[in-house]
């Protein structure tokens, strides 16, 4: 036998990136990719990929783990079950949440969200930052502290009442981001309209949970798209708008990049393989799917299709914020809640990948090189954890899954890994699933079954990067050259 001159290659596959498509093999040494080639040398460890798909590990970049909700009720899985699910459905890197809740010192906010994340996660993670209590010592100090610290973005909700910050606490935020230097995500839905809907809706009586979307009315999402790009303009701050859901929000995102603003966007596959209609069920079933924005409609889905290849959506994120169907997550306030005090959040990080790949790879649309730079791809360079992560190329992380396109898989509750027990997607047949799952050059997952440890996913720390750096067009009001010489940055 000859010597190896890998750690391990990945044989005979058809490798793809968000560009290209070849046949090739990768060598991997030491966590990395070290060769991409024909007939390379052996490995220590072989993965025969022939008539395989080998694609870069998926990047989730919004999803609620182990995270403490509005309501006070943790969410059902661990950074130990979230990140394996993740990994069973191709997902090798996410970024998830520090959530501040009112009265909570940022700082330890995030000590306790990494401890966490340290014991159970198996794949790698960075955190968003959520700010839900902008006390001056929290935008003074602890905002560029951390950010220092490698958490470059913020998240900020305008809606929600225990976690909205209101317009001029937003202003402050997005101002503490522009000087440190962070992407400000943001939850962006009008909170007046869904209050005023939500108590009128219960007032008459329509509890449902089908009524949950008419409690969030479609106007509420690009009304505060466009009060948080005029505020972003207004600041010269990059954003990133979390969740999609309207054909008129991606109206609204689409012309504000027109006019060249740092405007960035993701949507979620309960937006792009869902509708309101999914929510009308028998007595509180329809709980499972509620989420926050709502699915709306077909038209809708085909909307948000046209914003991802146009681009002015780049990103599908899984927005994962599990709640079981039971009295520890969705009927936490007892049996016969109404739709308002029913958790809000769906499962996904598991079937955003394979849902994306049936779409897109399996049935054609947007295609493979598409297929990647949404999920992770593009991922790594907006939240700069390029050009270590997302791609196959010589020296990125070994972050690869190896997809068998042709096994067919019919979703039921029970088959995902997450804690909640069920899936919204029960009853779908997918055709396209992950083989063989790397991290760093490590199996992760093989043959459905894990093989990484609780805490061996690593910390990913990231400065802000080019899509967070703002363009210097300073607003009038703010330029001392046209504002009689006041100085305010
Ligand atoms: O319904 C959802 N998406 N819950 C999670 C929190 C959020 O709004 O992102
Ligand atoms: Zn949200
Ligand atoms: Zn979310």
């Amino acid at each position: 036998m000859p010597e190896a001159t890998f750690d391990c290659v990945v044989r005979a596959g058809r490798v793809a990136t968000a560009v290209d498509d070849f046949a090739a093999d990768i060598g991997i040494k030491d966590g990395t990719i070290v060769a991409i080639g024909r007939n390379l040398g052996p490995g220590r460890a072989e993965i025969d990929a022939a008539g395989r798909l080998v694609l870069p590990g998926g990047i989730d970049a919004h999803a609620h783990i182990e995270q403490l909700s509005a309501a006070g009720i943790v969410n059902s899985d661990t950074f130990a079950s979230a990140t394996s699910s993740a990994a069973h459905g191709g997902t090798t890197t996410v970024i998830c949440f520090a959530a501040q809740h009112v009265g909570m010192d940022l700082m330890q906010v995030v000590r306790d969200y990494s401890a966490l994340a340290k014991k159970g996660a198996v794949i790698d993670y960075a955190f968003h930052l959520i700010i839900a209590d902008p006390t001056e010592v929290t935008i003074k100090e602890h905002i560029p502290a951390l950010i220092a610290q490698g958490h470059a973005t913020l998240k900020v909700f305008m809606t929600y009442d225990r976690l909205q910050v209101g317009d001029e606490k937003l202003l402050d935020i997005l101002f503490a981001a522009r000087k440190s230097g962070a992407l400000v995500c943001v939850h962006a839905e009008n909170h007046g309209m869904i209050t005023w809907m939500g108590k009128r809706l219960v007032e008459k009586g329509y509890i449902a949970p089908k009524y949950h979307t008419a409690s969030h009315p479609r106007g509420c999402e690009a009304e505060a798209f466009n009060r948080l790009i005029t505020f972003a303009e207004f600041l010269d701050q990059p954003i990133m708008i979390f969740h999609v859901s309207t054909a008129e929000g991606v109206d609204v995102i689409r012309r504000a990049r027109g006019r060249g603003l740092k405007v960035f966007a993701e949507t979620c596959p309960q937006y792009l393989f869902m509708t309101a209609q999914d929510l009308d069920k028998p007595g509180l079933e329809g709980a499972k799917w509620m989420c926050s924005p709502p699915p709306r409609t077909s038209t809708d889905q085909e909307a948000i299709w046209q914003g991802l290849a146009l681009g002015d959506l780049q990103l599908v994120s899984s927005d994962h914020a599990p709640y079981a169907f039971d009295a520890s997550g969705k009927l936490s306030a007892g049996p016969s809640p109404t739709f308002k005090q029913i958790a809000n959040g769906l499962p996904g990080i598991e079937l955003r990948l394979p849902l994306l790949f049936d779409a897109m790879v399996s049935n054609g649309r947007l295609g493979l090189n598409k297929f990647v730079e949404l999920t992770a791809t593009a991922p790594a360079k907006i939240y700069n954890l390029w050009p270590r992560k997302g791609s196959i190329a010589i020296g990125a992380d070994a972050d690869i899954v190896v997809w068998d396109p042709n096994r067919k898989v019919t979703l039921a509750d029970g088959v995902t890994r997450d804690g909640t027990g069920y899936t919204p997607y029960a009853g779908r047949t997918l055709t396209g699933w992950p083989d063989c799952v790397l991290r760093r050059g490590e199996v992760i997952v093989r043959a459905d079954r894990l093989e990484a440890k609780p805490g061996s996913g690593a910390f990913l720390s990231r400065s802000a990067g080019e899509a967070a750096r703002p363009l210097q067009r300073l607003a009038a009001d703010l330029d001392p050259v046209r504002n009689f010489g006041a100085k305010l940055y």
